[in-house]
C-alpha cells in the first residue's frame, strides 16, 4: 500500500486524499462534465480524479458531495465555510480541505522533483532567493530546491487567491525555504486588498520523485490594518 504523502506536511483539522492514478473511474456531476467536454482525455481525468479526492476530503468534514466548480481565476468554488486546494502533476493528484473556522487559507502543491526547466527560476526568483537556494543546494545536495521554491509560490498563491481575488506574480512574494521541512512567504503586492493575507507558513516533503508543498494563511492584524490604511 502507497504511503500518505500530503497529510504529512498538514496542520491539524485538515482533511486530505490523494490519489497516484486515473485508473478508478472518477464520476462527475453533468455541471462538471459539461466544463470537460471537448478537453483532452488526460484533462479529463485529472480533473475527475481530483473531483474524487476533493469530496472524499469533503466528506471526511461532513460535506455531502456536491459540484465542485472553477471560479475567477480558476480557483475551486468550495461549499460555504470551507477552504481548501487542489494539486494535480504527473503520477499525482490531491485535494485538501478545512473549516475556514479552523483553517486561515489553504494552497498546495506537487510537483516532480527534478530542476526546473532553464531559464525559469530567473522568472521566479529574486536575488535573495537564489543566494538561499545556493546555500541550501551546498547544505543538501541532491535536492532540486529552485523545483522546491516553485512549488511553495504556487501553493501560496493558491492559499491567496482566495481571499485576495487578483493575481500575484512571482516577484511579489518573497519565500524563505528551511532545510527540515519548512517554509515561510512574506507578500508585497502593490496594494493589497485589506483582507487578504500576506503572510504563509508552510512545509514540504520530499517524497521519492515527488515533491509536495503546503501554505496556510498566517494573519498579521497589524500588518492588514496598516495595507488597509488604518492609523
Ligand atoms: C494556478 C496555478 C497556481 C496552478 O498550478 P499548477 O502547478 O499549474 O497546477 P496544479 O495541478 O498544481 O494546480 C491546479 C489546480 O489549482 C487550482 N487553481 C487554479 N487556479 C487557482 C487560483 N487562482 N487560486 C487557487 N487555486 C487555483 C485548481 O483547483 C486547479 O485544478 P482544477 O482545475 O483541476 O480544479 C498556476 O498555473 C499559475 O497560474 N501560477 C502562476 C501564479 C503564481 O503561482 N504566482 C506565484 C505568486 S508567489
Amino acid at each position: 500500500m502507497t504511503r500518505a504523502v500530503i497529510e504529512e506536511i498538514l496542520p491539524p483539522g485538515v482533511r486530505s486524499a490523494e490519489a497516484f492514478d486515473d485508473l478508478a473511474p472518477a464520476p462527475l456531476f453533468p455541471e462538471e462534465a459539461a466544463l470537460m467536454a471537448g478537453r483532452r482525455p488526460r484533462r479529463q481525468r485529472q480533473f475527475a480524479t481530483a473531483r474524487a479526492c476533493a469530496r472524499r476530503s469533503l466528506a471526511e468534514l461532513g460535506v455531502a458531495p456536491a459540484p465542485l466548480l472553477p471560479g475567477p481565476g480558476g480557483a475551486p468554488l468550495w461549499p460555504a465555510g470551507v477552504v481548501g486546494s487542489i494539486t494535480h502533476c504527473d503520477g499525482y493528484r490531491a485535494a485538501v480541505v478545512a473549516r475556514s473556522a479552523e483553517v486561515t487559507a489553504l494552497g498546495i502543491d506537487a510537483e516532480p522533483a527534478l530542476p526546473l526547466p532553464p531559464g525559469v527560476l530567473g522568472l521566479v526568483a529574486s536575488d535573495q532567493e537564489r543566494e538561499a537556494l545556493e546555500r541550501l543546494s551546498r547544505r543538501r545536495p541532491g535536492l532540486s530546491w529552485d523545483r522546491l521554491l516553485f512549488s511553495a509560490k504556487e501553493a501560496v498563491y493558491k492559499a491567496w487567491f482566495p481571499s485576495a481575488g487578483r493575481w500575484l506574480g512571482f516577484a511579489d512574494a518573497e519565500v524563505r525555504l528551511g532545510p527540515a521541512g519548512t517554509f515561510t512567504a512574506r507578500l508585497h503586492p502593490a496594494d493589497p486588498p485589506p483582507r487578504a493575507y500576506t503572510r504563509f507558513a508552510g512545509r514540504w516533503l520530499m517524497r521519492g520523485d515527488l515533491l509536495v508543498t503546503a501554505a496556510v494563511g498566517v494573519w498579521a492584524p497589524e500588518i492588514q490594518e496598516a495595507s488597509a490604511g488604518s492609523p
